[in-house]
């Protein structure tokens, strides 16, 4: 069996390793582009995420059994058309669902059609309508706080919760000034701001039935206590406080079940991992968004619980068989801890000689999955982006899965390492 997983990150060493963990097949593996942790389980391929057209010649020429797709961009490009159309197999969702993600004010439309509870929303085709909008009223006077969305890809630069009306005012001249690509603030979402705990489920769907992977949780902020600006994610945890039974049961009647059946209705059945981004209110859940593909980092986290095969469960998503099939996970809770570079989000440093690593890897409890690291002339690791490294573990407790992760970050270091020692912890930083 030959599979290329396509991406660069944490998220896609996670799939290549859990990808061959639990394989019942032999597998060979290729990642697209990869990175210098990934070359070494998986041979890495030289071709960027959104060359499509590479990307598909390499799968013919290669003979390559499943395509995996991590990231949204190349997604929401259609690189799941394009390989169908040139008969290869493929596991993601079309460019026609993919919309769920790439366009904020498409999933919130979708999500009236279909009730799906969200927050409270006006859509402005320009910045002039949405200071308009801003300035009615109609989401609070000065002191309430709003939501201001770019409606494109923004890589997690595009949603500001502003704490007040005049910070919101800012947040659309910063999005229509170039804080974003151009195209993806040609519309801007005006939201309520909601309160509550945020929980993510991510869930595998075949089109026709779906699984659920078990609830989980990032942390954005780069800082501790949810300080400092917005990143990809700083760390991540799953457990059973995260999600319990009962709202998990009122997610999926409220939420996931009309945002499948709306996507069978609409012409585009879901095929692949949705992510779905929920705010648990003191009025019951609230979609804050979709995302059409695994999270990174929260997918660090719930692969190291998987107990079933992941190669088994994409092949039936390809054939639709996701109905037959019984996925196991550990019952124990995870996390994941990020380590990232000075300077990130805006400029982070690379090129740092990393040490430790094989001693943090010692411990079989911990998995350490490479976001972005090279090699140095010496074979010596470098750090190659601003998140660099993951460190997962599973514990009985969330606590002991934390303080694995923490003893074996203990042993890793760089000029410039930084991560957040409150993961997982509402009390604050241990
Ligand atoms: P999104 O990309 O839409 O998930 O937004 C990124 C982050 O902004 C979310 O994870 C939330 O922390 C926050 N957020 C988005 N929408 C809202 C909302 N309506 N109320 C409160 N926080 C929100
Ligand atoms: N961690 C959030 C994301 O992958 O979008």
């Amino acid at each position: 069996m030959r599979i290329l997983v396509i991406g660069s990150g944490g998220r896609e060493h996670a799939l290549i390793w859990a990808l061959r963990r639990n394989s019942t097949h032999s597998l060979e593996l290729f990642c697209a582009p990869g990175n210098a942790g990934i070359a070494q389980m998986a041979e890495c391929i030289p071709a960027g995420v959104n060359d499509i057209a590479a990307l598909a010649s390499f799968s013919e020429a290669s003979g390559i059994d499943l395509n995996i797709v991590g990231p949204e961009a190349p997604l929401a490009a259609g690189i799941v058309d394009e390989f169908e159309r040139r008969g290869l197999r493929i596991v993601g969702p079309g460019r026609a669902a993919a919309r769920l993600e790439s366009s904020k004010a498409f999933a919130k439309d979708f999500m009236r059609r279909h009730q799906i509870p969200t927050a409270r929303y006006r859509i402005a085709s320009a910045a002039d309508g949405a200071l308009g909008i801003l300035r009615s009223g109609e989401f609070g006077g000065e002191a309430a706080p709003v939501v201001v969305k770019a409606d494109g890809l923004a890589a997690g630069k595009g949603v500001i919760v502003a704490a007040s009306r005049s910070e919101a005012i800012k947040a659309v001249e910063d999005l229509v000034g170039g804080a974003v690509n151009a195209d993806a603030a040609r519309r801007i979402i005006i939201e309520e701001a909601l309160p509550g705990r945020e929980v993510s489920l991510l869930l595998f769907s075949d089109g026709k039935d779906f699984r659920l992977m078990p609830a989980s949780r990032d942390h954005k902020r780069v800082g501790e206590n949810d300080t400092g600006p917005n990143t990809g994610g700083m760390g991540s945890i799953t457990g059973a406080g995260i999600l319990d039974d009962a709202t998990r049961d009122r997610v999926v009647r409220e939420v996931v079940e009309p945002t499948l059946q709306g996507a069978r209705d609409e012409g585009f059945p879901f095929r692949g991992v949705l992510f779905i981004g929920l705010m648990l209110t003191a009025d019951g859940p609230r979609v804050l968004e979709y995302n059409v593909r695994f999270g990174d980092p929260e997918t660090q986290a719930i692969l190291v619980r998987l107990n079933s095969d992941l190669c088994e469960v994409f092949q039936a998503i390809s054939e639709t068989r996701l109905g037959q099939l019984e996925i196991d996970w550990s019952d124990e809770p995870s996390a994941c801890v990020v380590l990232a570079a000075r300077g990130y989000p805006a400029k982070p440093e690379i090129g740092s000689v990393i040490d430790g690593l094989a001693l943090a890897e010692q411990s079989g409890d911990v998995v350490v999955f490479h976001a972005a690291t090279s090699r140095g002339p010496n074979g010596e690791w470098l750090t190659a982006g601003g998140r660099v490294l993951g460190v997962t573990a599973k514990g009985e407790t969330l606590d002991l899965a934390l303080s694995r992760c923490y003893e074996a970050i203990a042993n890793i270091q760089w000029d410039g390492m930084r991560y957040r020692r409150d993961i997982g912890r509402p009390e604050g930083p241990r």
